[in-house]
């Protein structure tokens, strides 16, 4: 017999359709089968099916995460793929890309099949591999891309370790071309954050830490910029942090150049402030910076010079964390507050909540190249299910991933995910409590 579930009366927007109103959505299967927009045919009839009451709550798709780390295989003691696709999921997140710097590297089709394998046996949620540049990420000589696509990654990334050979990024800008996939830049000169452990000003020095200029940013974004106007190559610019990014990103758009930029909620929410106290909780890479900064990546999302938010879920073990700050490794767990900070974009009037659909779920799935962010009919049942109004208190005890470094620890925010369904299973994420 066939499996049918109707969420009824809730506010649904989806922009792939241009749909923002009151109606149902029935799903059969697992798949999306039709939307019922309110004063458009008939009433849905639900006695016989799972109804889900929607009504006060916004209904869209799942977010699509273009960028997070699941650690497996290597660092199980920092997540895995079981903890991290069930926290996603607490977090309305039902796809994921996971980086590949992981033990080993995913720079071969082996890895790439093992975490697929692992996800579909043990994950939440959607998972999409992202294949490394180089080899080990060293680097120095482009890895299989080809073998790894074949086995289902979806786009290319040394991540936290940049390539900074001019030369060998032009060539995998043009080899990516081939399998028509995006290449991610973590945009960082190395010579420039050397060192570093938090935004380079006045606070580091006060601090007595190393500091990472904004120069270290926005001399990548420009060098990659030109590489991939010189070789028709997709890019794609990783955590745009700093106002010089965004005036680049936007000059370059303008010219018509084929990029795309994501930024994460912890770029347009604090500043570099949260590290005072030595708080290795927010030491993150890129670093926090300035408040000129998160307006810049605000007036970015808001203009459409940012194309996607994405969480840069970096959990990392609490032990390493208690390091002296310019020891710890960088990183926030984001999953689990990624959509109340995203939801505040809504409340401050940055976006509307279709542009943050588009932001969080649409966008990231068309560079990807996948069929997600959307509600169409016959699409997997991939939905979010948002309280706008509801206080979420951020205690990161309760997280679900193993990662508890948050750095909005006790942070009151308005609006949270209440339930999440991932191919037509359902999750109550106010039920989903890890420790
Ligand atoms: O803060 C970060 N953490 N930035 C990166 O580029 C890597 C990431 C990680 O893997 O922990």
């Amino acid at each position: 017999m066939r499996k049918t579930m109707l969420i009824k009366n809730g506010h649904i927007v989806d922009p792939s359709q241009d749909i923002d109103g009151i109606g149902d959505i029935i799903i059969e299967d697992g798949k999306i089968k039709e939307i019922k927009l309110k004063g458009q045919g008939s009433k849905t009839k639900g006695q016989e099916m799972e109804t889900i009451d929607a009504s006060g709550l916004y209904v869209f798709p799942g977010l699509v995460d273009m960028h997070t780390h699941l650690r497996e295989p290597g660092f199980e003691h920092k997540e895995t793929i079981k903890t991290g696709t069930l926290a996603a999921v607490r977090g309305g997140i039902t796809s994921v890309c996971c980086m590949p710097n992981t033990n080993p590297v995913n720079d071969n089709r082996t890895v790439t099949e093992f975490i697929l394998r692992k996800a579909f046996d043990e994950g939440s949620c959607n998972v999409y591999p992202i294949g490394a540049i180089t080899k080990g990420q060293k680097g120095e000589e482009l890895a299989e891309m080809g073998m790894m696509r074949e086995e289902g990654c979806v786009a290319f990334s040394d991540d936290g370790m940049p390539i900074m050979n001019g030369s060998l990024m032009r060539r995998a800008l043009e080899y990516s071309k081939t399998f028509n996939v995006p290449i991610i830049s973590h945009c960082e000169d190395l010579s420039l954050s050397e060192g570093g452990s938090m935004n380079e000003g006045a606070l580091s020095t006060q601090l007595g830490l190393r500091g990472i200029p904004y120069a270290s940013e926005d001399v990548m974004v420009a060098r990659d910029i030109i590489l991939a106007e010189l070789t028709g190559g997709r890019l794609h610019i990783a955590h745009v942090s700093t106002e010089g990014s965004v005036r680049l990103i936007r000059q370059a758009k303008e010219r018509g150049a084929n990029i795309t930029a994501e930024t994460c909620p912890h770029y347009f929410t604090v500043t570099e402030d949260a590290v005072k106290g030595y708080n290795t909780n927010a030491k993150v890479n890129p670093p926090l910076r300035r408040q000129k900064d998160v307006e810049a990546v605000r007036e970015g999302l808001k203009d459409g010079t940012i194309d996607i938010i994405a969480t840069d879920h970096a959990p990392h073990h609490k032990d390493e964390k208690l390091l002296e700050f310019d020891r710890a490794p960088s990183g926030i767990s984001g999953f689990e507050t990624a959509l109340s900070l995203s939801l505040m974009l809504v409340h401050y009037g940055v976006l509307t909540m279709s542009r943050l659909v588009e932001k969080t779920a649409l966008h990231p799935a068309k560079i990807l190249g996948i069929d997600k962010g959307t509600l169409k009919a016959g699409s997997d049942a991939d939905i979010a299910i948002a309280d706008m109004n509801k206080e979420f208190k951020v205690e990161q005890d309760k997280f679900i991933s193993k990662g508890k470094n948050t750095p909005f620890e006790g942070w009151k925010l308005k609006g949270m995910p209440v339930i999440t369904i991932c191919k037509g299973k359902v999750y109550d994420c106010r039920k989903l409590i890890g420790g």
